[in-house]
């Protein structure tokens, strides 16, 4: 995310006490059973941070006294509200730019804390309408899938159909849920002169079949720049884009000591493949030496046969486009994920027909929810990335927001409009 020179103060939010959100959310992290999963086998990526879910559900401190949330909400409370620096930071977020000259002197000429808010409010109001909301959005939506054209259209594989389609949802007040239930049209173009988006059909990466259309689930560019070995990296992008943490995505209440560790999956542990069902399987999601694998993989394994029919230009085919990486690289079967007879599932109890079906699952998910909303929040008050800066957000903060969305349609752009308008963006 651009961070201009007016929104640094926010950054790291210092309250006047001294505390800073970092603290805060250090002294409420979930305490999270040891998987391991900190030297998993994928390339250094910084794990065992499955527990801090936005719904914070196993909170150990829930139930005593003054919990943390409590006393950041005193502190918070204490700020002032100023409209002249909260329109200096709307605009660079939301304009891409300063206030200009007569914007500054709306805010300084209106009279009273009441006429102050009216004239700061008008003016997010026409910021969200003007044309450089249309750009912001899609720089916004480049960040967020970490996708983008870079030069050419190679193969008829379009990087910029995905934000552009999110940035296209979001400037037109449409629902979040679209981004997994749009069935057409999920590439428009945008035209900078005219600030128009076009609707338009995902082209046909060479050599693909045709598919149904599903959000940007089947995305062409987004199939392709989350190529990896048995799909998985596709799943990743699902998991951290929409649901704002990483693997486990599931912990249970009732985990069961295994090996190296603990298994913290809610799904059967032989619900997947590995030593214990299959002797010669291609991979055993079943060891627990090093790690449990099967605390990230119990998920991973029942969406990724979902994603493996497209290949490295995103193009759809008949079979699995993705290897298992053994010698020799063959290509995936749906037994190297899961036994006979085991049906895909999203969640625990939540199964899967399609990737139709997937897009259902995420719609109606509440976490999935939740991030939209505390995508919006970090977004405003430029905190880092949701995922990989620990950048989550308490659950008592954005409540309030996420109720309205789920009230109002799920539209993306009213959230933004909310959340620049409340008190915590007013106040410093
Ligand atoms: C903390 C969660 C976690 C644990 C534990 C874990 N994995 Fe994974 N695994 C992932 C994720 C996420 C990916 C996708 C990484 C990517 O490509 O970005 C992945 C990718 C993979 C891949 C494909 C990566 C490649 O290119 O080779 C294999 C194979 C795999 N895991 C097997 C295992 C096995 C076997 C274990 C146990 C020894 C294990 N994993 C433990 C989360 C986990």
């Amino acid at each position: 995310m651009k961070k201009g020179k007016g929104t640094m103060r926010r950054t790291g939010w210092s309250f006047h006490s001294g505390w800073t959100l970092a603290a805060f959310i250090a002294v409420a992290a979930v305490a999270v059973p040891a998987c391991g999963s900190d030297e998993g086998p994928n390339g250094g990526r910084d794990d065992g941070t499955g527990g801090d879910t936005p719904g914070g559900d196993n909170d150990p401190n829930g139930s005593t006294g003054t919990t943390p949330e409590e006393e950041i909400r005193k502190i918070l409370d204490q700020r002032k509200t100023d409209y002249g620096e909260a329109l200096r930071t709307a605009s660079l977020k939301l304009a891409d730019r300063l206030p200009t000259l007569e914007q500054i002197k709306r805010i300084e000429g209106a009279s009273g804390d009441a006429g102050k808010k009216a004239a700061y409010e008008a003016m997010i109001d026409e910021m969200i309408a003007a044309p450089e909301f249309s750009r912001v959005m899609i720089k916004f939506w480049k960040d967020t899938f970490r996708v983008g054209q870079v030069g050419g259209i190679q193969n008829n594989v379009n990087k910029d159909g995905a934000p552009n389609f999110a940035a296209q949802l979001t400037v037109e007040g449409r629902s979040y849920t679209e981004l997994f239930t749009a069935t057409d049209n999920t590439c428009p173009t945008y035209d900078g002169e005219t600030n128009e988006f076009t609707p338009t059909p995902c082209a046909l990466p060479t050599n693909a079949i045709e598919g149904p259309t599903v959000g940007v689930l089947t995305d062409p560019g987004l199939q392709s720049q989350y190529y990896a070995n048995m799909a998985f990296r596709r799943v990743r992008f699902v998991q951290e884009t929409f649901v704002c943490n990483k693997f486990p995505a599931e912990l249970s209440d009732k985990p069961v000591p295994m090996g190296s560790g603990t298994y913290t999956g809610t799904m059967p542990f032989k619900s997947i493949t590995g030593a214990e069902n299959k002797a010669d399987a291609r991979v055993d999601f079943h060891d627990t030496k090093a790690v449990i694998c099967a605390n990230c993989h119990a998920n991973l394994n029942h969406v990724a046969p979902l994603f493996t029919n497209w290949d490295e230009n995103g193009a759809l085919r008949n079979g699995p486009q993705v290897k298992v990486p053994i010698p020799g690289e063959p290509n995936v079967a749906r037994i190297d994920f899961l036994p006979e007879g085991e049906g895909l599932a999203w969640r625990l109890n939540k199964p899967l027909t399609d990737m139709a079906s997937l897009g259902q699952a995420l719609a109606a998910d509440p976490d999935v929810t939740r991030c939209a909303v505390n995508r919006v929040w970090n977004y405003a008050m430029s905190r880092g990335d949701i995922v990989n800066d620990l950048a989550t957000v308490p659950e008592s903060v954005t409540q309030p927001f996420v109720d309205k969305f789920t009230a109002n349609g799920r539209k993306f752009k009213e959230t933004i409009r909310d959340v620049f308008k409340s008190e915590d963006f007013t106040k410093f």
